[in-house]
């Protein structure tokens, strides 16, 4: 979208506009439901917590969860460390792909040093990082596996990963979703994708506010908290609550955040996620084909016959791609994202370590202009440099 404030396509990192109504929505919780939700009964406690289940029923409606199953919190990273920390014990083996984001590896990392967990990684295809079925379904079946933790689509290069069939082939060891560039993207029920547990973004293709993020639960799948605390109900009882939300929501929630969060979730589905997705795979595929016409323009991680979401990686020859990212916001107003992306072993598995890439993201809002003027400025970029 090029406004005032220029040609955003960094919908990768955050979207930006956000949907329609959130700003106001988190508005009026501020100013006219701005109590503590579960925590006593007066009006405008009662305001906040019907605020905040009405979010909670849109989130789970757009996404096919279980609503007492879909957990509101700071975001993905948290609840990615959630379900690490709430699963994994001493000696865990845990298969993961080689396109994860650092919410997913420094956890595990952590827990590595922590536990001795064992690190199974999935290479993948040679071009693409992205792991098939039998990959994975081999690695699982060579020894016992505690877990399978999958982006669903790569941050760096947009590649969908088959997480569904993933899923259904190592049943019934669970897997972990990582789904913080498909929410939003990408038409997703979780009730048949067959993963264990869904952590998502509510700041980047659902278009809410920041500090807010969802985790879907599968039925029966259990997870210790990772913050006890005060939720307002059983608070004769010093132990968390048994049921969920509850047990896995400890603390004063960010009301605003989720409100607007909610109202996001209301503009997709009257969008419909399905329009929002044909719209950035359109403008994806076009600027892959206009930066890919360019001499001097490599792809990265791409295979052009293969599902991506609206995010591509980039470098041009000679370019520094940090200074090219400058540029391209100094000189003609494009908002987009170099370096690592948070994503150091996708980048390695690219081949694009430690230099790292440029980042185009599309969003809902993005058109065909924002996508020729970024070709033609790469192409600038790409004949004459950027000094
Ligand atoms: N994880 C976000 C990104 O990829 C911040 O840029």
């Amino acid at each position: 979208m090029t406004a005032r404030h220029g040609t955003y396509l960094d919908h990768g990192a955050t979207s930006f506009p956000k949907a329609p109504g959130v700003a106001d929505t988190v508005g009026r919780f501020l100013n006219e439901e701005a109590g503590n939700p579960g925590r006593g009964g007066h009006r405008l406690t009662v305001a906040a917590s019907r605020a905040i289940e009405l979010a909670r029923q849109r989130v789970a409606s757009l996404l096919g969860a279980d609503p007492e199953r879909t957990l509101l919190g700071p975001g993905a990273t948290f609840w990615i460390n959630s379900v690490l920390q709430g699963w994994l014990g001493p000696g865990d083996r845990v298969v993961l792909s080689a396109l994860e984001h650092n919410a997913v590896m420094r956890p595990l990392r952590r827990l590595e040093r922590g536990l001795g967990l064992e690190l199974v990684v999935a290479e993948g295809a040679p071009s693409t990082g992205v792991p098939s079925v039998a990959e994975v379904a081999l690695l699982v079946a060579a020894a016992p596996t505690r877990l399978v933790v999958l982006c669903h689509a790569s941050n760096v290069s947009g590649a969908v990963l088959p997480v569904a069939e993933i899923a259904a082939a190592v049943a019934p060891v669970p897997v972990l979703v990582d789904g913080a560039q498909t929410a939003g993207n990408l038409p997703i029920d979780f009730s048949r994708l067959g993963a264990a547990a869904f952590a998502c973004s509510g700041h980047k293709g659902l278009l809410g506010p920041p500090g807010v993020g969802a985790l879907l639960l599968a039925d029966r799948v259990e997870l210790e908290p990772l913050v006890c605390g005060g939720t307002g109900s059983r608070s004769e009882s010093e132990e968390m609550p048994e049921w969920l939300p509850d047990r896995l929501e400890a603390g004063t929630p960010n009301g605003p955040g989720i409100a607007g969060l909610g109202a996001a979730c209301a503009w997709l589905a009257d969008r419909t996620v399905e329009a929002v997705r044909d719209r950035e795979e359109r403008l994806t595929r076009r600027a892959a084909e206009g930066l890919a016409g360019i001499p001097g323009v490599r792809l990265h991680g791409r295979d052009e016959a293969a599902a991506h979401v609206g995010i591509l990686s980039f470098t041009v020859g000679g370019v520094d791609s940090g200074e090219l990212a400058a540029w391209l916001d100094r000189e003609h107003g494009i908002m987009l994202r170099a370096g690592l992306h948070c994503a150091p072993a996708a980048h390695r598995r690219l081949g694009t370590f430690p230099d790292g890439t440029v980042r185009a993201g599309f969003g809902p809002f993005s058109t065909e202009e924002d996508v020729d003027r970024l070709v033609e400025a790469v192409r600038h970029a790409a004949s004459s440099g950027v000094r």
